[in-house]
């Protein structure tokens, strides 16, 4: 039966999805229908296609009581909306339904597992009490289960919080039973992820504490995800509260990799390596997927939480997906490439090769805004490197955005400071990258109104939203010094 609240929000959503022109929205980076989106959730393949739901308040352009939206597409890219698959519509989820994820049950019907939020007044103080909650459907409409929640405070080792209780990600064990991990805070303030299992989807009970933050990386863990990765485990999660260290992670919420081994037995995670995801501004509480050819694609929030209000309250959307990444280890850290489906959409080829660059210069064909390009950079003599090499786009006389490299310092920047921002707000971030004499290799993905660095191959990428009118499509590259670079670009369409 579907609530009131939820039949509003789908009448609500289809009407003002109408408001929004094509060309007003990312091409091919999922957007909200209508409103407001954060992180991904229920990442799938299901009946054969991918089902992305989402965080979602379709009533304004800001967080409110979450929904769930949802979306399918046969390639990650192009994706059709369904409606909205959950609303705050219970007494125990009235003041939102938070992330979660999905699994296929042996029936052939997809389990959903969120956070359903109840705000509890208690002397004078309000907080909001955190459990997690169960929805079956068939791949459009999901019933809530009637013995919600399935995991309670009742379920919650010692000194764990009941009010940090969230974002469950499950999957299937090759046993055929189920394991689900879920953020939590211990009594030392941190993070740490809970494990819990099932044999059949409904019934839950805890296992073992998989990992513990012992206040290292920020504070409270949300949106884990763990998975096997060319070998070794690999377990997501994105801290809030973070502190950088050096060039790794960055101030306020980022994301997380831990590599190592997973002990099944005991439902322990023992790390080997800790690494940033993404090394932009705009990303968080990625989920994966493992797609029916055996890769495992991550999808992530591509928006920072401090830095909402890059786009004007007014405008009809906030949020964007980032773009879908094949994950894979290399050199034992984490990498990610944009996902092979991507090249599909390639066309109007533009190439040269050893072009000298010496102050501005601009190549005819190269422009754009929805743009796959790949840049090869080498110093223009070895015995005098360059200075600095940059990037700008997303350019016309008063706008740009810049990618700027300093060999010397080895130190990649990303700068959207004169993008058309009016706030003051994060606009630039440093990554460490790895070059032999001055030599890089860029890969850049536009989509209207973002960028997706990937860096050698995917050994790091930077990602940042940017609204600048789209008249602004330049592309010119500055060396401050003599550098030599190859350049292909396609246009994505
Ligand atoms: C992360 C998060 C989750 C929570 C959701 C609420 O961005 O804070 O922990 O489930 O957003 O919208």
């Amino acid at each position: 039966m579907t609530s009131q609240t939820l039949r509003e929000a789908r009448k609500y959503e289809e009407a003002f999805e109408k408001l929004i022109k094509e060309e007003e929205r990312p091409a091919f980076h999922l957007s909200p229908r209508t409103g407001w989106m954060n992180d991904p959730n229920g990442f799938s393949y299901y009946k054969g296609q991918y089902h992305m739901f989402y965080q979602y308040y379709p009533y304004e352009s800001k967080w409110g009581p979450m929904h769930w939206g949802h979306a399918v597409s046969g390639d990650l890219l192009h994706w059709e909306y369904l409606p909205a698959a959950l609303a705050p519509d219970e007494a125990y989820d009235r003041d939102g339904c938070f992330s979660g994820s999905a699994i296929e049950l042996p029936d052939g019907r997809q389990l959903l597992m969120y956070t359903g939020v109840v705000k509890e007044h208690k002397d004078n103080a309000e907080q909001e009490v955190q459990t997690q909650c169960i929805a079956v459907g068939d791949g459009i409409d999901y019933e809530k289960y009637a013995e919600n929640p399935a995991l309670d405070e009742k379920d919650l080792p010692e000194g764990a919080s009941r009010i940090d209780f969230r974002d469950p990600k499950m999957w299937k064990r090759a046993d055929g039973t189920y394991a689900c991990a879920i953020g939590s805070r211990p009594a030392d303030g941190s993070g740490q992820i809970l494990l819990y299992v099932s044999k059949d989807g409904v019934h839950w009970e805890f296992q073992s504490i998989l990992a513990s933050n012992n206040n290292r990386f920020g504070k409270m863990w949300e949106c884990p995800d763990i998975f096997e990765l060319d070998g070794e485990w690999a377990l997501l999660t994105s801290p809030q509260d973070m502190l950088p260290e050096g060039f790794e992670y960055h101030n306020g919420n980022g994301t997380l990799c831990l590599l190592g081994s997973f002990d099944e037995e005991a439902g322990v995670f023992h790390e080997r390596h800790n690494q940033t995801i993404d090394y932009g501004i705009d990303f968080y509480a990625p989920q994966t997927v493992l797609t029916p050819d055996g890769r495992r694609v991550m999808i992530g929030w591509m928006q920072n939480w401090d830095a909402c209000s890059i786009r004007s309250p007014e405008a009809p959307w906030l949020g964007q997906m980032s773009l879908p990444r094949e994950l894979f280890i290399r050199n034992g850290r984490l990498c990610q490439r944009p996902v092979r489906e991507l090249e599909e959409m390639r066309c109007n080829r533009a190439a040269y090769s050893d072009v000298t660059v010496s102050g501005t210069v601009k190549l005819e064909g190269i422009k754009g805004r929805r743009v796959d390009m790949e840049i090869l950079l080498r110093p223009g003599n070895p015995a005098e490197p360059y200075h600095k090499f940059a990037v700008r786009f997303a350019q016309n006389d008063r706008y740009y955005t810049s990618l700027s490299f300093r060999p010397k310092e080895s130190i990649l920047k990303i700068d959207r400071k004169f993008s058309g921002s009016r706030r003051a707000i994060i606009h630039q971030r440093r990554s460490l990258v790895d070059t032999v004499d001055g030599e890089l290799k860029l890969r850049m993905i536009l989509d209207r109104f973002s960028v997706e660095v990937f860096v050698n191959d995917g050994e790091q990428v930077m990602t940042a939203t940017m609204y600048t009118e789209q008249e602004a499509d330049g592309i010119s590259f500055f060396a401050d010094g003599t550098a030599k670079i190859d350049v292909v670009k396609y246009d994505l369409q």
